[in-house]
């Protein structure tokens, strides 16, 4: 995976347009971090989705609201690249997709029971409004489902791992973890944007906004997953990524 770093001036949105029909590849080809490791978390924690309003945020060509529906859910996908939410329509002519930024939701307050943000925020370019906006169209009691980029990594301008010259897996470099910022990444004919925040920003956050963590989990694979797809065992050493679930408390009672 290539990746310069730099400021970002252009929101994430301008380089999906250009990176959507290699997404959409990328999702058909199959992703083993998410049909293997994040979707068992993702869909243990949300449990019986039986007619539960679920809004997905960024939900790209579909993938997770198709799912949410087999499960008797009803799902609404919003995301503000047109390709994809074309896709998403195309391949579900039933679903229920809608252009729209995370930052600025056209939702009435209250209307939903769970949020879901797959690996999402890290595209988003201001975090703070959009997770002020999930608290504001979550119901008192509704939950908010997150799966992100593990912000251990920080902003370093080498991603992946160090290799020996000997070919021994050495380390993960970490840098710049303290700061914000956004960094273009390249992978697969995909070319986007991915914004880099620290664990305590996220956590402040979503804290300030009104929020109740209710889990917080770094997902590891598990042996079957590994002999399915060996290289997810890098993330036995160091875990891609964090889910979170989230709580909008009910002071009604
Ligand atoms: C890595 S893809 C994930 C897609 C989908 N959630 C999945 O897991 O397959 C990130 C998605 O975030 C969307 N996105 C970018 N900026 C956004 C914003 N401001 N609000 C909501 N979605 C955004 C992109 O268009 C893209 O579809």
């Amino acid at each position: 995976m290539g990746l310069c770093y730099q400021a970002m001036s252009k929101t994430s949105g301008d380089f999906w347009r250009t990176s959507a029909e290699a997404w959409t590849r990328r999702v058909d080809e199959g992703d083993a971090n998410r049909d293997l490791l994040l979707d068992p978390v993702m869909l243990g924690l949300l449990g019986d989705v039986t007619g539960s309003r679920i809004l997905d945020l960024g939900c790209g060509e579909g993938r997770f609201c198709r799912m949410l529906t087999e499960r008797h859910a009803v799902p609404v996908g919003i995301d503000p690249t047109p390709e994809l939410i074309a896709e998403a329509a195309a391949r579900d002519p039933n679903g229920r997709y809608l252009l729209g930024e995370a930052e600025q939701l056209e939702f009435e307050d209250g209307c939903f029971d769970t949020v879901v943000s797959y690996l999402t925020l890290c595209d988003i370019a201001d975090y703070k409004a959009a997770i002020s906006e999930c608290f504001r169209v979550l119901k008192p009691g509704g939950r908010l489902l997150l799966a992100n980029i593990n912000s251990v990594f920080g902003g370093s301008a080498i991603r992946g791992w160090l290799w020996s010259e000997e070919g021994e897996r050495l380390h993960v470099p970490v840098d710049h973890v303290t700061f914000e910022s956004g960094a273009r990444i390249e992978w697969a004919g995909i070319h986007i944007v991915n914004f880099h925040r620290s664990t305590s920003d996220y956590l402040t956050t979503l804290l300030d906004a009104g929020f109740q963590l209710t889990n917080y989990l770094e997902p590891v694979p598990t042996p079957e997953a590994i002999s399915l797809h060996p290289g997810l065992a890098d993330g036995l050493r160091v875990p891609n990524f964090v889910v979170m679930a989230w709580v909008k408390p009910d002071t009604s009672n």
